[in-house]
């Protein structure tokens, strides 16, 4: 049977990759983002698996409910979700401008919620099925550099971890998909190092992770490591180290 799976944030470099993943497996695609002629590309790469698609702006919280109840009646259902948008944002004016911080904080964590909540509901009725959102390593320990989006991400984390343990018994699974940096759009310019992801694999991941029923996922894997030691520091310890802690 054809799985029917919906991809939120779908013109994400990595959800595009996902996307074309999905589509070549024979899933049943309905795809959501925000610029339309992004959107028309990867509508466009995953060929006659998408059976419906919609632009829009995933931060009208308000619409959330609604909008899910239509693309899942139009998919026909639902067996897997994947949350993929985002915003890193400018650290530095989240610093000083607190619209901004809410365009940050509600791109991340209020919007995620919002598509979560109705389709934990659905599948929760259900009896099954795979909710997943990609998060950041940026959540798990607060930096400098990016510790508004970090965290939204962590909230986003938490509520994730909340929602797994509440559906654990009624059959439906919840991966936190937590990605290193990735060489997308939304990191273009940053200095690159060998622990960086390429899109492609990091989308294979996340395929993987959800069909192997993993709750979290470090992509690429070698965050996993890099993380637990990360967490483990003391506190004076990781603000001595400037790489670690610092812009
Ligand atoms: N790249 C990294 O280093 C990295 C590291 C850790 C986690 N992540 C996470 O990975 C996910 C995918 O990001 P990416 O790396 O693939 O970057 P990307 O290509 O820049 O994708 C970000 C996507 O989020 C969409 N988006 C932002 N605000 C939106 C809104 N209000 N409504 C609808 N869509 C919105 C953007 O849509 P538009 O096309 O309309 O702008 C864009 O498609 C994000 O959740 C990101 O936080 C990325």
């Amino acid at each position: 049977m054809q799985r029917k799976t919906l991809i939120l944030g779908a013109t994400s470099a990595i959800a595009a990759e996902v996307a074309k993943l999905c589509a070549a497996r024979g899933d049943q695609l309905y795809l959501v983002g925000r610029d339309p002629d992004k959107l028309h590309a990867v509508v466009a790469a995953a060929g006659d698996a998408v059976v419906g698609f919609e632009s829009c702006d995933l931060n009208e919280f308000d619409l959330a409910e609604e909008r899910v109840a239509k693309w899942l009646a139009e998919l026909g259902g639902l067996d897997r979700a994947l949350i993929a948008h985002g915003y890193l944002g400018d650290q530095e004016r989240s610093e000083r401008d607190m619209v901004y911080v809410q365009q940050v904080i509600g791109t991340n964590f209020i919007s995620a919620v919002s598509l979560l909540m109705p389709l934990a509901n659905f599948l929760e009725s259900q009896g099954h099925g795979h909710l997943g959102a990609i998060t950041s390593v940026a959540g798990e320990r607060g930096r400098p550099r990016n510790y508004t989006y970090g965290a939204a991400k962590g909230g986003l984390t938490c509520y994730l971890e909340g929602l797994r343990s509440r559906l654990y018994k009624k059959g439906v699974r919840v991966h936190n998909l937590k990605l290193g940096p990735v060489e997308t759009p939304m990191s273009e310019g940053h200095p690159q190092n060998a622990l960086w992801g390429e899109k492609r694999r990091v989308a294979a991941g996340i395929v993987r992770a959800m069909e192997r029923r993993w709750h979290t996922a470090y992509l690429p894997r070698t965050w996993g490591l890099v993380m637990a030691i990360v967490r483990l520091l003391p506190e004076g310890v990781f603000q001595r180290f400037g790489f670690l802690a610092g812009r």
